[in-house]
């Protein structure tokens, strides 16, 4: 198999492995541990050792690396994505009868999924429980591998106009069934996949996820399918090349990938919370750095905010922009935005680009057609709390928010050596705010 085949192919599995943001975040760090990295907790005093590598988690969903250089810290090198895509999520006493013969669940909407794709398809629940023993709550990652729910669409003959335009409504149409009356409960079927006792379930956070398993496919197998690559996708070829980095001296190396994203980053662990700025001022800190030499090095940091774009669509070419038309396995995409709802500016832009020459690796610019609106990311909401220079970019896909999305195999392979080159060699601000490219 070709090179990018077996990283598409390793991205996949990654994925499958991933039901939910919890367990990117697990896998994440597991797949740290195995690279030498040691977990630290926001509640220690953190003892770092110069040239020591570490993570740390919050909220179960979001998690930060760093491999920190033998010198004085002056600066921070950081990639940002995030570990959460749209999903239904099941309720608190959720269970709902129908006519005394079925029984369905009632969910909520997490994040603006194309609602009609989670029709038709065996679904299953995968997120975090909480258990009550002895006195303690305790968590634990839940995922019932197996086909359990079905959200079935209405027959054609009930509704002539179905190809005309389908409204979807959340409340009626985004049920699933769940079982017969009479059968097992929710908590019954939760405790049994995860060999507990009914009692001892004391709370969860579970989410609708498809099981529809990842695919490379096409004449000479360029594409890849599969859910939740927006953004896992970025999120996990970033860490690749992350742990493939060298490092640069005086720099520190931050992954970073934050829940919430898909709700707009405003919690306690999304892109929008402290957690990017206390560890970097903890790192400062545990290093012997007072709160100039954080404040400095920050001012010499570069942040690569890494979300996926959209590329031109096969069958509806004219909702992409006229002059900026990013094609799946065309090489990751900047993304502009003239009213900032991406961090780039000509700067930040043309520092990528140059990363992405030295790295060998084409590129490819997205904003959006003039007259819509379009999406937001990461890169403008961390900047509010760590205001240091960034570019948003992503791999372009098809379908984003679809239960099933598609993306290119080159393209995955090419971002993890743009990354791999941002993690070997420094990206440096200087003070009349142009960039040293040293790489
Ligand atoms: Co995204």
């Amino acid at each position: 198999m070709r090179e990018e085949g077996r990283t598409a192919a390793a991205l996949l599995e990654f994925i499958s492995k991933s039901p939910s943001c919890y367990h990117v975040a697990a896998n994440m760090s597991d797949i740290l541990e195995k690279a030498g990295f040691s977990r630290l907790f926001e509640e220690d005093t953190w003892s770092l050792a110069p040239g020591g590598k570490y993570y740390v988690t919050r909220g179960g969903s979001s998690l930060i690396a760093v491999a920190l250089p033998r010198e004085r810290v002056s600066g921070f090198q950081i990639a940002a994505s995030h570990s959460d895509s749209p999903a239904l999520k099941v309720k608190e006493k959720g269970e709902i009868s129908v006519d005394g013969r079925y029984v369905k669940l009632s969910v909520e909407r997490y994040g603006g999924m194309i609602m009609s794709s989670w029709l038709d398809r065996p679904l299953s629940l995968a997120g975090r429980i909480w258990l009550e023993r002895e006195g303690r709550l305790e968590s634990r990652l839940f995922c019932a591998d197996r086909d359990l729910l079905l959200i079935p669409s209405l027959a054609i003959h009930m509704d002539r106009k179905v190809n005309e335009g389908h409204s979807y409504n959340v409340r009626k149409d985004l049920q699933p069934l769940f079982s017969m009356t009479g059968e097992k409960s929710l908590s019954q079927v939760i405790a049994e996949e995860a060999g507990l006792k009914p009692e001892e379930l004391a709370g969860c956070d579970l989410f609708l996820y498809n099981r529809m398993g990842g695919s490379i496919w096409g004449a000479q197998e360029s594409f890849l399918s599969s859910p939740r690559l927006d953004d896992q996708q970025c999120a996990w070829a970033s860490l690749e090349g992350f742990l493939k980095g060298e490092g640069s001296p005086g720099r520190v190396m931050v992954y970073c990938v934050f829940d919430n994203e898909e709700v707009g980053s405003g919690t306690r662990q999304g892109a929008g919370s402290t957690f990017l700025r206390d560890v970097l001022e903890r790192v400062v800190a545990a290093l012997g750095g007072s709160r100039e030499d954080y404040l400095r090095a920050v001012a010499k940091s570069f942040l690569i905010s890494a979300d996926n774009a959209h590329g031109v669509h096969p069958n509806q070419g004219d909702k992409a922009d006229d002059t900026s038309r990013p094609y799946l396995n065309g090489g990751p995409v900047i993304k502009y935005s003239a009213n900032q709802k991406y961090t780039t500016d000509g700067a930040t832009g043309a520092v990528f680009a140059a990363l992405c020459r030295r790295a060998g690796v084409p590129c490819q610019v997205f904003h959006n057609r003039p007259d819509m609106e379009g999406g937001s990311t990461l890169g403008n909401i961390s900047a509010q709390q760590v205001p240091i220079p960034s570019v948003d970019v992503g791999l372009p896909q098809l379908a984003m928010h679809s239960a099933y999305e598609t993306a290119g195999v080159q393209d995955t392979a090419w971002l993890v050596q743009v990354f791999a080159k941002f993690f070997s060699c420094p990206v440096c601000g200087e003070r009349d705010g142009s960039y040293r490219l040293e790489f």
